[in-house]
């Protein structure tokens, strides 16, 4: 149970909905490169369609243009590859349309309420500077778009934007059903895993990492350190955070396989797998090294496939952290990803998210 108000308690015929999710999916180029994030929102827009709803109003940002339009930020490589993925869902003939950006609200607004049926999207909604300033007029006219808000990106639930808490303020608001799952998925993890439960945590920004290593050292049988923040953790700077961490669960890398500290040694990654071996858990935040340059790659390898090879259940999540999965071809063999990166991080440290909180019953 996550105590949110959700989908399923609502009668949703003929209702227009506003649905937030997070269709940042990593591009370059205008070409996409992964769609995940897309992928798993499907069963929302399915369901919205299976219901009745009436029509899909979709909110979304892409990267971060920092409130101001942005060719190489726009919706439009996206809304194609959406259209495609729409065909196989509801009569299968739904339109699906994409407002172009004027930096007067209103007007989008209006010209999508002139819309009568099927999808539609506003471009990307941090072209908008009021967007990250959560501004209160922004959210009412944003409001205006549908009777019913609905937030299915976990992701950016912990940033108080108009998109995420604003508009839940104004009119009725509901969790997506991948925003249900991911809590679900991610509190039962964290908080009742199947034991011994192991977690990896590897990447960069040491300091947005510590209360997540804090929390997981509490609650977890073991903690593998690697990434940056294993190299971070062992500088003087950071020896507090180091010695306030249980020294019995918290395993580090032996050694790295160059001086710039660039990868986990094999024997690292090799020790590293044995300790997970017999595991009933696994949760996994970021890379073990760099990962998207070889000869860096070989320690996250190695520790991936004993993570899917382990017989536990599997848990990963942040941007960095699929890119990897994908690029191994390890996604589909974890048993779950969560969408969120610094929302997960946020969410296990044991911060309160706003955009879940406006959520709740
Ligand atoms: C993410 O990539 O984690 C989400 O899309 C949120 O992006 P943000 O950190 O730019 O808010």
């Amino acid at each position: 149970m996550t105590g949110l108000k959700t989908l399923k308690d609502i009668n949703l015929s003929g209702k227009n909905v506003i649905l937030r999710v997070d269709f940042n999916c990593p591009i370059k180029n205008q070409k996409v490169l992964n769609t995940f994030r897309m992928d798993m929102t499907i069963e929302t827009f399915r369901y919205l369609l299976d219901k009745k709803a009436g029509k899909i109003i979709v909110l979304t940002h892409l990267g971060r243009p920092q409130g101001r339009p942005a060719a190489e930020f726009s919706l439009k490589p996206i809304v194609e590859i959406f259209k495609k993925r729409m065909a196989g869902l509801g009569s299968g003939k739904e339109e699906v349309k994409l407002i172009d950006y004027n930096k007067d609200i209103r007007r989008c607004v209006k010209q999508a309420q002139a819309i009568k049926q099927g999808v539609v999207f506003l471009e990307n909604i941090r072209f908008w500077e009021e967007e990250e300033q959560g501004d209160e007029k922004f959210s009412q006219e944003l409001a205006g778009l549908g009777e019913l808000y609905v937030n299915d990106a976990f992701s950016v639930c912990h940033r108080s934007h108009s998109s995420v808490t604003g508009i839940a303020k104004v009119i009725p608001a509901r969790a997506g059903l991948l925003l249900e799952e991911e809590l679900k998925k991610i509190t039962e993890a964290v908080e009742n895993p199947k034991r011994p439960a192991a977690a990896i945590v590897g990447g960069a920004k040491l300091e947005t990492k510590i209360p997540i290593l804090e929390h997981l050292a509490k609650k977890y049988d073991k903690v593998l350190v690697g990434g940056l923040i294993a190299v971070e953790l062992c500088r003087e700077k950071a020896r507090e955070v180091l010695e306030k961490l249980p020294r019995d669960k918290v395993i580090l890398p032996g050694g790295y396989v160059d001086s710039g500290r660039h990868d986990i040694d094999e024997e690292s990654a090799q020790r590293f797998s044995r300790e997970l071996e017999g595991a009933g858990t696994i949760l996994w935040n970021g890379p073990m090294g760099m990962f998207e340059k070889e000869p860096f790659d070989q320690g996250s390898r190695i520790v991936g496939q004993a993570v899917v090879g382990s017989g536990a259940y599997t848990l990963a999540g942040g941007g960095e952290t699929i890119e990897m999965l994908e690029t191994f071809g390890l996604l589909e063999k974890m048993d779950f990803v969560s969408t969120g990166g610094g929302a997960m991080l946020e969410y296990i440290g044991g911060k309160k998210l706003p955009g879940i909180e406006i959520l709740k019953k």
